[in-house]
């Protein structure tokens, strides 16, 4: 007989045997029974070890064997109520592979503890559940590009510009030249729109924020599309329409996972476009209407964008923001103070997940603002080279996986949306 995975063996009826393998997740002793609850990928089966049913041996190494423990089990199916799943397995075999030490981590933990031991902390069961639903919401996406006509590209995460600002940029010696870990991937993928129209990469993206706070990470995973012949509204339509697809798919194929996690798949099939768009000039209207101090001019803080999100059960756009506070890539509106641009926001509070806007065309307008950020011109002439030949109109976007995460599992912390977070100080494990 194969092995077979937990989550088939809860399918199997009274009396038929299965045979599964995997770590101890629970025990409890008695003075000739043991329970031991097995976990696998697919979930957990209690099984009942009986002294006098398995070999000596193994009803001996049974009892010795401490959580974590790996283990192969033979038996047969009973169907109990009480068991998770309500089946359990009547051990006939009980092999123990590997006797684990006493496992450091217990019940009540510290957050840095359960950092300092992230590689064992991922086998709990929130974690497991998380990375489920990315792996999902990853496999969601793709099929949404691959059905709107964007090619996947591998762009490089080493480069001499740091598009979003010198403030966040990790820069490295690159055999004598200075060189940047990449803040995005969004000016390659602008060189790549002219052979393929649109396309799109997931790439590790590195941000020096000196910040502490629940949505930042040092490292994330961003990905990113970028659209020949699309203007800022059409940009934001493609945003809301792939948002929404992989909010309807989540919440019809990952049900396990939302409801370990607290969110209830209804709130995500609320999640259909059109999301409404806020002006930032009116945005700030009605954050002073409810009691902000804040002018035009002003960059958003959390609580801004918890307000501004109130009452909504799906994301909003903020479009327009002022030149200044934006990124020199972004094209300037017709009132030269503000740019194409839009920030989606979640709902609950959960702030920006994407930021997009039209692409500026204008290489002298270009250079004013990059000047203002003490960039070295020199290292973007092959991005002015995009405009010299052949330019169009495109507009592109960078979505946070993490941030994504953070709202449809409800997480407290963007840490526990990626196995191993890289923090203010902390890269280790
Ligand atoms: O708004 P940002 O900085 O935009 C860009 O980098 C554009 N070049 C993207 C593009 O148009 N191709 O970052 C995009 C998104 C944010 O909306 C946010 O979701 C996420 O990246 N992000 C972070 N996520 C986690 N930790 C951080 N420190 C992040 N900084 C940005
Ligand atoms: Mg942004």
């Amino acid at each position: 007989m194969e092995f077979e995975k937990i989550r088939d063996a809860l399918k199997k009826g009274e009396g038929e045997k299965a045979k599964i393998r995997g770590w101890i997740y629970r025990k409890r002793k008695g003075g000739k029974i043991i329970f031991v609850v097995v976990r696998d990928s697919t979930g957990i089966i209690q099984v009942i070890v009986e002294k006098g049913k398995v070999a000596e041996e193994d009803f001996k190494n049974a009892k010795k064997a401490l959580i974590e423990s790996s283990v192969e089990v033979e038996g047969i199916i009973h169907e109990d109520e009480r068991a998770p799943g309500g089946r359990e397995i009547h051990a006939t075999k009980f092999n123990v592979i590997s006797f684990a030490e006493e496992f450091p981590i217990t019940e009540y933990q510290s957050v840095e503890f359960l950092l300092d031991n992230r590689h064992l902390w991922l086998r709990s069961r929130k974690l497991t559940e998380v990375m489920k639903l990315k792996a999902k919401v990853l496999k969601f996406i793709r099929e949404w590009f691959d059905e709107n006509e964007f090619w996947e590209v591998t762009p490089s995460v080493i480069t001499m510009n740091a598009a979003e600002g010198g403030a966040t940029v990790f820069s490295f010696d690159y055999f004598g030249q200075k060189a940047y870990l990449s803040q995005t991937a969004q000016m390659y993928l602008e060189a790549l729109i002219f052979s393929l129209e649109r396309v799109w990469s997931l790439t590790p993206s590195f941000r020096a924020e000196k910040s502490r706070t629940r949505r930042h990470l040092i490292e994330y995973w961003h990905l990113e599309a970028e659209e020949a012949w699309v203007r800022n509204e059409e940009n934001m339509k493609l945003q809301e329409e792939m948002i929404s697809y992989v909010c309807q798919k989540v919440a019809k194929e990952c049900k396990e996972q939302l409801e370990f996690l607290g969110r209830d798949p209804k709130d995500l099939m609320a999640v259909e476009p059109p999301f409404k768009r806020i002006k930032y000039k009116d945005a700030i209207k009605i954050l002073q209407e409810k009691g902000f101090d804040i002018q035009w001019g002003d960059d958003f803080g959390a609580p801004h964008e918890k307000a501004l999100v109130e009452g909504e059960d799906k994301p909003i756009f903020v479009t327009h923001f002022p030149a200044e506070s934006k990124a020199f890539y972004m094209k300037l509106s017709p009132d030269k103070k503000s740019v194409e641009c839009a920030d989606m926001l979640a709902p609950e509070g959960y702030g920006e997940i994407i930021g997009g806007s039209e692409r500026e065309e204008d290489i002298e307008s270009m250079i004013e603002r990059l000047k203002k950020d003490g960039a070295n011109i020199e290292n973007y002439q092959w991005y002015f080279d995009l405009r010299r030949y052949g330019s169009v109109p495109h507009s592109g976007f960078g979505l946070g996986m993490e941030r994504l995460i953070c709202w449809l599992a409800k997480l407290e912390h963007i840490r526990d949306a990626t196995p191993f977070p890289r923090l203010l100080r902390r890269a280790y494990p």
